[in-house]
């Protein structure tokens, strides 16, 4: 059976095609999701893709991980600077975490170069917009091929 992984959407990337383009791209959240599942079928990984304006559904979604989905991947939106609830989630499951962010963080205001995700990732990609999910998965695929060789 396939490896399943949770890629988890947070605040306002519903939005995503319209909302400042110039900063974010010209991508809808579908059109992400349509680049993560033809890379999925590439890397034999079963995707679960999701996006939640809401901070507890996040933790829900993440909690549901366990026992259910081999990897993580996280763009967590404004939650990423201010959910500890969020790091605790991602900690308590102890599933390989990636963290991604369309925007280039450390191009922006200051306090979005903190992020609570980044403590509990493996590895962080931001600024390469929508193929920071699909090289993030490609991680993640290599992540997972070397846990099982060992
Ligand atoms: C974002 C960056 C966050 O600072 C912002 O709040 C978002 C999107 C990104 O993908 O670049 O909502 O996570």
């Amino acid at each position: 059976m396939a490896d399943k992984i949770l890629i988890l959407n947070g605040p306002n990337l519903n939005l995503l095609g319209t909302r400042e383009p110039e900063i974010y791209g010209s991508e809808s959240l579908a059109d992400i999701e349509a680049l993560c599942r033809k890379a999925g079928k590439e890397l034999k990984l079963e995707i679960d893709f999701r996006q939640s304006n809401i901070e507890g559904e996040m933790v829900d979604a993440i909690q549901s991980a366990r026992g259910t989905a081999a990897g993580i991947i996280i763009n967590a939106g404004a939650y990423s600077h201010t959910s500890i609830a969020i790091l605790d989630a991602l900690l308590a499951v102890e599933l390989p975490v990636i963290e991604v962010h369309l925007s280039n963080l450390f191009q922006r205001e200051s306090f979005r170069h903190h992020s609570f995700v980044s403590q509990a990732a493996y590895g962080m990609i931001c600024g390469l917009r929508g193929q920071g999910y699909t090289l993030a998965l490609q991680a993640l695929s290599s992540i997972l091929d070397k846990k099982k060789a060992l």
